[in-house]
């Protein structure tokens, strides 16, 4: 008895001891799970609620700390949970996590930015890389972006967003991956794990967010933040795929998105974001509010006031506040006076925030992600811009190439470079560039290269390359025209570089009018009436309408925004050196009463109208129903052949599958890739179905003369869709199958039955 007395002294003392070193939520021997409880025990009302608080920093360079004290004093006091938009590097994150870890916990914070298409390297906007079809390449984009960010400190970005957008005129068109659920869930998956790389731990990782939930990419009349109204099916047979996509990829946060959804602000929705996330899709991490996003709520008519719309958001499942200072203010009085909010609603909200901080390794050590040697290496590494130039390269659409007039020959005498675009460097960036608003102490003129220079340095030296601005991107001052004129007159070929500026897509910038804007379209008629062969370059983040353009243009190359490696794969791209191999992400229109305008559409009872024949049937007396440029477009400098169209088997039921196997060659004289493309159409459905929706997709690589067989698996999982009762499943029935180099350019066709 003795014994045990005293030995249970010693345990007693000892673990009084090693209590007083270690407590358990710092052990690493102990399970996340089992720290963050035992953190979340410890932990007071007012400190949980800090860890549902999020603060932007100051977006100037503005030194030495946050843009006031008072920030600082409520880090140290535990009441930060994360902070976003941090200039400054390691450094300054070093300084904030110093601050943390004065507080009574010592709680790291978690370092939010929006590193969207590449933190200094800078890469394709997200749309332009979507054009790519090329997930490895999507995934190298985002995983680069995640070695340069988590070396200057951020451990998180606001990044994917995975909005299905059918509407040119919304802005934010330019940061998804354009109108179709199963190519944008795979490019969100694939930036996904780019950015989380394989382990939560890992120092080179950092977390994604996908946003935003949900449906934010269908604002009515394309205009930013303004209302959704939909179907409960055309949500879950359309826009929620992606995000379940990213979900099923274990990304670790959402962010919900500005805009109501039938009625309902998307902050303040239990039904996107406790029964579908976090119930239905077993969603482990936590959401964060966009940006004042919950204060928004009583400005959309669905709180009273910040303490309202504070408890609506985290009682429908809002777990971080991003600057709108509701629950710093509100929560401890909505659980204890109030008994609004019940603890248990906060433990949780605060238990998603912690598992992070612990899985991503913060609380074993506050300053891993800020190590000033690693950031020197990161942020100039000569293998980031070689892969930037190749997605680049790879983003370019040929939307058309009359005559063979590209490639270009590197030994042509004159060639006209004109155009607003030309000399620009920034501009290539698009917007949600870090450079661009964040570091100011990069020499753009250097570090970016422009299309003049891509271009000089890869023409022959003894060839010339002759330069006029000709206008701006906006306004209607035609006096540059004769000098632009001039020039191209003096030259064998002409290429005209245009579009929109880069803050003419991105978020807040909705345009009624996709059209080129200014004198741009002008520009080009002047130039073409020269007689002179003329190529078009056209820079932007959208789908434009630019019809006299695509008349009468003989070459067109859809540039997008190509980042800091723009010069480099445009002239990669123009004089043979890359044989383009986009495809189009999304429609694009002939006018912009057409939208929305989607390939993936229902028939009607009246298809079929044309710009002659409309009377009675679904079209315009003004404009054809086609569109200008279909999804899944882009041309090759070679040609390529679709022949032997085989099925396995011409029926099925649920539990077989079917596989189709075609050969394709390379009939022309260019080594090129081609994506080829899977459409398949359900006839008959207890509701109706698309005419067509892509199923699958293999972009090959062939050598000129080669012939390669392509092969796809048709399972049940492509066939299911969701019927009026939101039951998922598929419909006996018989399904065409079409193959194409685009949505309209099919190629070979069959059909097969499900039994
Ligand atoms: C913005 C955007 C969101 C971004 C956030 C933080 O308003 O809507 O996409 O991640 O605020 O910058």
């Amino acid at each position: 008895m003795k014994k045990i007395f005293i030995l249970s002294l010693i345990a007693g003392c000892l673990c009084a001891a090693c209590e007083q070193q270690t407590p358990r939520y710092l052990d690493t021997t102990v399970s996340i799970d089992n720290r963050v409880e035992d953190l979340l025990k410890r932990m007071t009302l007012a400190e949980k609620i800090g860890q549902l608080n999020q603060y932007s920093d100051d977006v100037s360079d503005s030194y030495p700390m946050l843009r006031n004290d008072y920030y600082v004093q409520e880090i140290k006091e535990g009441k930060v949970g994360s902070l976003l938009n941090i200039t400054g590097g390691t450094k300054r994150v070093r300084e904030y996590q110093n601050l943390a870890m004065q507080s009574r916990l010592k709680i790291p914070l978690l370092i939010g930015l929006d590193v969207v298409h590449g933190y200094k390297t800078t890469f394709p906007t997200p749309l332009a890389e979507a054009a790519s079809w090329d997930l490895d390449a999507i995934k190298l984009s985002a995983r680069i972006a995640a070695v340069e960010a988590s070396a200057t400190g951020v451990n998180w970005t606001f990044a994917p967003m995975v909005d299905i957008c059918r509407d040119p005129r919304w802005g934010r068109i330019m940061e998804g991956a354009g109108e179709d659920p199963y190519l944008a869930s795979l490019i969100a998956v694939a930036r996904v794990q780019g950015f989380q790389g394989d382990k939560a731990d890992a120092v080179d990782g950092i977390m994604a967010c996908a946003k935003h939930f949900a449906a934010y990419g269908a604002a009515l009349a394309g205009r930013d933040y303004n209302s959704v109204d939909m179907s409960l099916r055309t949500l879950w047979d359309t826009y929620l795929p992606p995000f379940k996509a990213a979900c099923e990829a274990n990304v670790a946060t959402f962010m919900n998105s500005f805009n109501d959804l039938n009625g309902i602000p998307a902050t303040g929705s239990r039904y996107l974001q406790r029964d579908i996330l976090k119930g239905q899709w077993k969603f482990q991490g936590f959401v964060v509010s966009d940006w004042g996003s919950i204060g928004e709520m009583i400005t959309h008519g669905y709180a009273k006031n910040s303490k309202d719309a504070s408890a609506k958001a985290i009682l429908a499942g809002n777990d971080m506040d991003m600057e709108s200072y509701g629950y710093i203010r509100f929560l401890d009085t909505l659980v204890t006076d109030d008994k609004i909010v019940d603890i248990t609603v906060v433990d949780d909200a605060v238990r998603r925030v912690l598992r992070k901080k612990f899985e991503i390794g913060l609380f074993d050590d506050p300053y891993r992600y800020c190590d000033e040697e690693r950031e020197k290496a990161a942020l100039n590494n000569p293998e980031h811009a070689k892969a930037a130039r190749s997605m680049a390269a790879k983003s370019i659409v040929l939307l058309k190439n009359d005559n063979n007039l590209l490639p270009l020959s590197k030994s042509t005498k004159t060639v006209g470079f004109i155009g607003p675009l030309v000399k620009e460097h920034k501009q290539n960036l698009g917007a949600w560039s870090i450079v661009d608003v964040f570091m100011s102490d990069v020499n753009c003129e250097e570090f970016i290269v422009s299309q003049w220079d891509g271009v000089r340095q890869r023409m022959d030296a003894d060839s010339k390359l002759l330069y006029a601005k000709g206008c701006e991107i906006e306004g209607d001052d035609t006096s540059g025209f004769a000098e632009a004129i001039a020039v191209a007159r003096q030259s064998d070929v002409v290429v005209l570089s245009i579009g929109e500026s880069k803050l003419m897509t991105g978020e807040a910038r909705s345009r009624s009018d996709i059209s080129l804007p200014g004198v741009q379209e002008e520009l080009v008629k002047a130039i073409c009436a020269t007689g002179k062969p003329v190529v078009v370059l056209i820079n932007t983040g959208r789908p434009l309408i630019f019809n006299w353009v695509a008349d009468n243009v003989p070459a067109i190359l859809y540039t997008w925004w190509l980042g800091s490696q723009a010069g480099n794969a445009i002239a990669d791209v123009l004089f043979g050196d890359v044989n383009p191999s986009a495809k189009l992400p999304l429609t694009f229109p002939r006018s912009v009463g057409q939208i929305p305008l989607y390939y993936n559409h229902f028939n009607t009872g009246r298809p079929g109208a044309t710009d002659t024949d409309y009377v009675f049937k679904s079209g315009y007396m003004d404009v054809r129903t086609s569109p200008r440029f279909a999804f899944g477009h882009g041309l090759s400098y070679t040609d390529f052949q679709y022949a032997d169209l085989k099925l396995s088997k011409k029926t099925m039921n649920s539990s077989e599958q079917i596989t189709v196997s075609l050969n394709v060659t390379n009939t022309g004289k260019y080594a090129g890739e081609e994506v080829v493309q899977l459409y398949l159409r359900d006839r008959i459905g207890s509701v109706v179905r698309p005419v067509k929706e892509l199923k699958d997709f293999k972009k090959i690589h062939l050598q000129a003369g080669e012939t390669k067989l392509v092969e796809f698996v048709i399972t049940n999982d492509k066939l299911c869709f969701y019927n009026d009762l939101l039951q998922y499943g598929s419909e006996a029935g018989e399904f065409d199958v079409m193959i194409g180099s685009s949505s309209e350019d099919i190629r070979l066709g069959d059909a097969f039955e499900l039994k």
